[in-house]
């Protein structure tokens, strides 16, 4: 396959891949969309598997890759379009859509599915189907959001993983989040970001990563706010899902 190095990273994680995999193998049918196509490798395993799959790919250059990776498969077609505002001739038994990014705020995972679900036939799947984010408290030094590598700070954890939204694309989803979460603490000290992981779920039973490919965790920065082990906080979280990592405002409060 000819690729990007983007898509090369992508194509690298191996986790990421095995899940997709398994899935498409298991669940390929009928009529698939394959939403975000970017190298087709997607499209390629749900290809043999169905009746005609209709890939789809905003960026040219991209799909230019993907048309030449796809050029074997006489039952798969490629548009070059933002997913949003395609017409498709039928309707999908399968959609997969992998535009995935950590609570879903800065790719157009939310926007699309939001869109295209119309298309899904009534005992239709998505592939991913929903997300489950977490939040956890810490002490940190950043000063803008970033995805957590091995380069960032040290990152000290000052409370347990809260699990404050379950998405599932198969209803509508309102791409505005605006949230006050309680916080539990675990130590003395300060608080100063919060560090957000998202959980992709294949299928209902089927949970994976994150992955370094697939919704890293994501470090957002907050005030400073001094607190005891055992007392309980309040973060105000607010972002929109497809709105960009500048639409993320965070704080925290204390809790009376
Ligand atoms: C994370 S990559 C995944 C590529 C491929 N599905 C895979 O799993 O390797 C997401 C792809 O979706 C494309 N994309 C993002 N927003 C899109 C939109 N609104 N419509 C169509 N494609 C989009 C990007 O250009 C990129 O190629």
């Amino acid at each position: 396959m000819k690729i990007t190095s983007y898509q090369q990273n992508l194509l690298s994680d191996s986790e990421r891949l095995t899940a997709f995999h398994q899935v498409i193998s298991e669940k390929s049918k009928g009529i698939i969309y394959d939403l975000g196509t970017g190298s087709g490798v997607l499209s390629s395993w749900a290809a043999p598997l169905s009746r005609f799959v209709y890939a789809v790919e905003k960026d040219p250059l991209t799909a230019q890759i993907a048309q030449k990776n796809l050029s074997q498969f006489k039952n798969v077609s490629l548009m070059v379009n933002d997913a949003k505002s395609i017409f498709f001739p039928e309707k999908a038994d399968i959609i997969i859509c992998e535009m995935m990014d950590t609570a879903l705020i800065d790719e157009d995972q939310v926007p699309v599915i939001n869109s295209v679900r119309e298309y899904l036939k009534k005992d239709g799947d998505i592939i991913p189907c929903g997300v489950f984010n977490g939040v956890e408290a810490v002490n940190t030094n950043i000063n803008h959001p970033c995805y957590q590598e091995e380069e960032t700070p040290h990152t000290e954890l000052m409370s347990k993983l809260i699990i404050y939204d379950k998405i599932d694309f198969k209803k509508y989803i309102e791409p505005e989040i605006d949230y006050d979460i309680i916080i539990p603490v675990k130590n003395e000290g300060t608080v100063s970001a919060i560090k957000i992981t998202t959980f992709t779920l294949l299928t209902p039973d089927f949970i994976c990563g994150p992955t370094p490919m697939m919704n890293p965790p994501l470090l957002i920065p907050t005030n400073h706010l001094k607190v005891k082990g055992g007392e309980n906080i309040i973060l105000k979280l607010k972002y929109i899902m497809g709105g960009g990592l500048d639409t993320i405002r965070a704080s925290f409060e204390a809790f009376s």
